[in-house]
């Protein structure tokens, strides 16, 4: 299915076992985990927005209502993933091999490889080749509940290759019901032909002329820099990101991954909508993210597939901090592309409740996304963008990791996808 125009007709969800209420973002502490759990719940979609939600037997009877019944399973919001890699070319197995042998991310990046490995198959790839190789990637994830998600460039490296990841994206949304949110991220890596003169380079991707060409074309909403050891440091980054906010690109931050920097810190300093990752971040890097209403975007699948330990989510939590999750899809740190499976992780191993681990993947990453107005929430107006799970409850989705719980996708008001036959 493509994007295809909003039906004026009305749709009634009819015999939901649990409509997860979950509040418009981005929600801190305990509104992170406390919210209503309708049993027995229905919910009208008319024009492609939710227009009412409450008790089944309440239900209004709209004339001529198609309705889809729930069969007793859960209805939660579409899950967003607000940071991805996408679109990418090629795989680096072979370095995933290297890492498990005891080489680190650091050293194969250092060497050549790591993102100048997929660097070289993205400026190899056209742009038809790059939306060929992608499209399957969006197409699974939608099966697994996602309905937007967010697209970095950062693989091209030079203007000419940027443009083109991100022309790429513009043509993936276009091609699918995923709604994509597209990300400059000129500064991901200093390229090998630059090595010595990162100024140049950072004059190069970083020039007004392109920044205002990227936003005036709207080829992205957001500016991300990888400001970390081994990549850009915390004034390159200051520099890059505040050129970009005057062209009208929201920063956001790859901070504190790696090594501690002074990049949290520098996300909060600049108002970010963002800062992704805090693997490292320090308590002053906290209070400055709070106090700039940035929402931390915590990757922990980036931890787990590297091996290394991960963030402490609870902490930012309980400072009161807005905790969104996401997958960080790429081919090097994280080939993960199921965000129920990062879901999972969050839960076993950060110690997130269901619960909270879904506002992180809704609520919360929608307002990393600044589109928390209108998606990411149960709420009247909201755009339908819903999940249909066969259990019965939230909790019971989180208790059986690596099972496919999801029946049917719902985007815009329409259904995008329905798990198939065999697979019930
Ligand atoms: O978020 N840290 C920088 N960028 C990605 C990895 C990209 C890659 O290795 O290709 C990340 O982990
Ligand atoms: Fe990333």
């Amino acid at each position: 299915m493509v994007k295809e125009t909003v039906e004026t007709t009305s749709h009634l969800i009819r015999n939901i076992g649990t409509l997860v209420v979950v509040p418009p973002g981005p929600l801190t502490g305990r509104r992170m985990r406390e919210f209503d759990l309708l049993r027995d719940a229905a919910l009208l979609i008319r024009d492609g927005r939710i227009a009412w939600f409450g008790p089944a037997q309440e239900a209004p009877l709209d004339e001529g209502v198609a309705t889809l019944s729930a069969e007793g399973g859960c209805v939660i919001p579409g899950l967003i993933d607000c940071h991805t890699h996408i679109p990418f070319a090629g795989e680096r197995c072979a370095e995933f091999i290297r890492r498990l042998g005891g080489a680190s991310y650091l050293e194969i990046l250092q060497a050549g490889g790591g993102i100048h490995a997929t660097c070289r198959a993205v400026r190899n790839a056209t742009i038809d080749e790059l939306v060929a190789e992608n499209l399957p990637r969006l197409q699974r994830m939608l099966a697994l509940g996602v309905t937007r998600v967010e697209c970095k460039s950062g693989y091209g490296l030079t203007p000419e290759h940027e443009f083109k990841q991100l022309e790429a994206i513009r043509e993936l949304d276009r091609q699918q019901p995923i709604s994509l949110d597209a990300t400059y991220l000129g500064a991901h890596a200093l390229p090998v032909e630059f090595a010595d003169r990162p100024d140049e380079f950072i004059d190069l991707i970083a020039s007004e002329d392109l920044l205002a060409s990227i936003a005036r074309q709207g080829l992205a909403r957001f500016c991300d820099v990888f400001c970390d050891r081994g990549a850009f440091n915390v004034v390159q980054a200051r520099h890059i990101l505040q050129r970009a906010a005057a062209a009208g690109l929201r920063p956001r931050l790859h901070a504190d991954e790696l090594a501690q920097i002074g990049a949290s810190k520098l996300a909060g300093e600049l108002c970010a909508l963002s800062a992704d990752h805090l693997e490292h971040v320090t308590d002053t890097g906290l209070a400055t993210l709070k106090a700039a209403g940035t929402i931390a975007v915590l990757l922990p699948g980036t931890s787990f597939f590297l091996g290394v330990p991960h963030c402490d989510a609870r902490r930012m939590i309980d400072a009161g901090l807005p905790v969104a999750l996401a997958t960080d899809y790429n081919p090097g740190s994280c080939m993960i592309e199921s965000l129920p499976w990062i879901m999972n992780i969050a839960c076993c191993q950060l110690r997130l409740l269901p619960t909270e681990v879904l506002v992180a993947c809704t609520a919360n990453a929608a307002a990393a996304l600044d589109v928390h107005k209108r998606v990411g929430a149960i709420e009247i107006g909201f755009d339908a963008d819903l999940v249909v799970l066969d259990t019965p409850s939230l909790d019971a989705w989180f208790y059986t990791p690596g099972r496919p719980r999801v029946r049917t996708v719902i985007k815009a008001g329409r259904v995008a996808y329905r798990r198939p036959e065999h697979l019930k």
